[in-house]
């Protein structure tokens, strides 16, 4: 059975002191709770011997309402999470309360939890990943700092933070800790984003090789098959170890639209449709989670790209975005947002999210207020250009910050649908200095991302429409 370590030794106060993370709780049912919860994120999975991840974190803030470990827990979850963000009056409470509460009884190392976590809360993104980072300096067995560490920089757009930091707590790891093989997973993917495919795979195999239910690196290894373009394999794989990585479901929404990714690169477009239907969809109606839209939209949208009609029945079942339209924890959620609404011909919320970032974009503080300034706004407008069918303002908003579009976070493999839009908008855009453009943008796309079918059917639109 997957994750059954995940409910036995469970550390106690003691058990953490004795691996130098010591907590200022007393409660020992609170340390064990803050145990399990972290070792459930980390797989990304339930442990059904102690009833799953949601009971296990009501159960870590009932325990002991007051502990300063496990709030730091609970604030940088819903920060990381990306459900809340600083103009929420509930977490902006609990945040103040955190910082002043952590100041007072938490200890040291809780106290850079708590500082770290709240900037996050507080939308100051990059300071919050260099403090968890400084945590790993002196613990580098801290996995909450290590999961939230690796987390942060994936929404930062830092490949290179994603590596560096695992990088350099791995070798000092005690292999027999129960999470050990995660790093492993996580190790995996900051190498793939770094664009170092082939010491990537080999460590996503090691973690496979450990714990063939680690679904962060099944997924690691799906972005190496979808960068290298070896489609035909990573169909295969993901199809061959199914049953392994779905058991993950925080991240399974995630792993069936890769998935339908390497469907489209061979034009199977109705399989991709299929796992639209039977998994993205349903998974988003049973979370709502921002996490899960992103994936749904994204979905959609690529097919549209490819010249599918998906259908605006599709379109809909990505339904009650309306809440989320003043979240903006991180502009990547926003722009999926954006174009679902544009394409579910929910004008008016669609309009009312394109005001409240233009509001949000003045906020001088945030990293994320200014990011979707410089760069979140024109992405966002150049998007509903292109599916306006205005190809030349898409170019002229899109082209002179592609490449700075990292900054808004997420993979490579996530942003290409920024790329692929940029393609078809030069390539049907009707001024010729686009045209000429286009040979450079896939020339771009290629040297990231290689052996694309995808790619070729896009030189091949462009050698039709514009013959030499
Ligand atoms: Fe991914």
């Amino acid at each position: 059975m997957m994750a059954e370590w995940c409910g036995t030794n469970l550390k106690n106060c003691d058990g953490w002191k004795n691996v130098n993370l010591e907590l200022s709780t007393t409660s020992n049912e609170n340390a064990k709770w803050l145990d399990a919860c972290i070792r459930q994120l980390v797989s990304w999975s339930d442990c059904e011997s102690i009833g799953g991840f949601h009971k296990s974190l009501e159960n870590l803030e009932t325990s002991d309402p007051d502990a300063i470990m496990a709030r730091c827990f609970i604030v940088g979850l819903t920060g990381l999470g990306t459900e809340a963000a600083g103009r929420d009056v509930d977490f902006v409470q609990k945040m103040d309360k955190l910082e002043k509460d952590a100041e007072k009884y938490g200890n040291n190392r809780e106290k850079q939890h708590a500082k770290a976590a709240i900037l996050w809360g507080r939308g100051y993104h990059h300071e919050a990943a260099i403090v968890w980072d400084r945590i790993l300096d002196e613990h580098p067995n801290d996995l909450i700092a290590v999961k939230f560490s690796h987390d942060a920089h994936f929404f930062n757009g830092s490949c290179s933070g994603k590596l560096n930091a695992i990088e350099k707590v791995i070798e000092k790891w005690d292999k027999t800790e129960p999470c050990y093989s995660y790093l492993h997973g996580m190790y995996a993917f900051g190498l793939e984003e770094s664009a170092k495919y082939e010491e990537a795979e080999k460590q996503a195999d090691i973690a496979l090789n450990l714990n063939r239910f680690d679904c962060w690196a099944s997924h690691a290894k799906a972005h190496v098959l979808e960068m290298n373009g070896r489609h035909k394999e990573g169909r295969d794989f993901m199809y061959n170890t199914e049953n392994d990585w779905r058991q993950g479901w925080m991240l399974a929404t995630h792993n069936y639209w890769h998935t339908a990714l390497f469907h489209i690169e061979f034009s199977e477009y109705e399989d991709a449709l299929s796992i639209f239907d039977r998994e993205v969809a349903n998974r988003f109606n049973r979370t709502n989670s921002l996490l899960d839209m992103v994936d749904a939209s994204s979905l959609l949208w690529r097919l549209e790209l490819e010249g599918v009609n998906v259908g605006k029945e599709r379109w809909r079942k990505i339904e009650n975005l309306g809440k989320y339209i003043e979240n903006h924890s991180i502009f990547f959620n926003d722009v999926h947002l954006g174009v679902a609404l544009y394409r579910q011909e929910n004008q008016e919320t669609e309009n009312s999210l394109r005001e409240s970032l233009e509001n949000y974009s003045n906020l001088p503080n945030e990293d994320n207020s200014q990011i979707t300034k410089n760069i979140g706004l024109p992405l966002y407008d150049g998007m509903i250009d292109y599916a306006k069918g205005n190809y030349d303002e898409a170019v002229e908003k899109m082209y002179p910050i592609r490449e700075n579009v990292v900054k808004i976070g997420g993979s490579h493999a996530q942003r290409d649908m920024f790329v692929q839009t940029l393609i078809h908008s030069a390539i049907l855009s009707r001024k010729p200095e686009n045209w000429k453009r286009t040979q450079n943008l896939l020339l771009e796309r290629n040297s990231l991302k290689s052996n694309s079918i995808l790619g070729e059917r896009l030189a091949t639109k462009f050698r039709i429409l514009h013959p030499l």
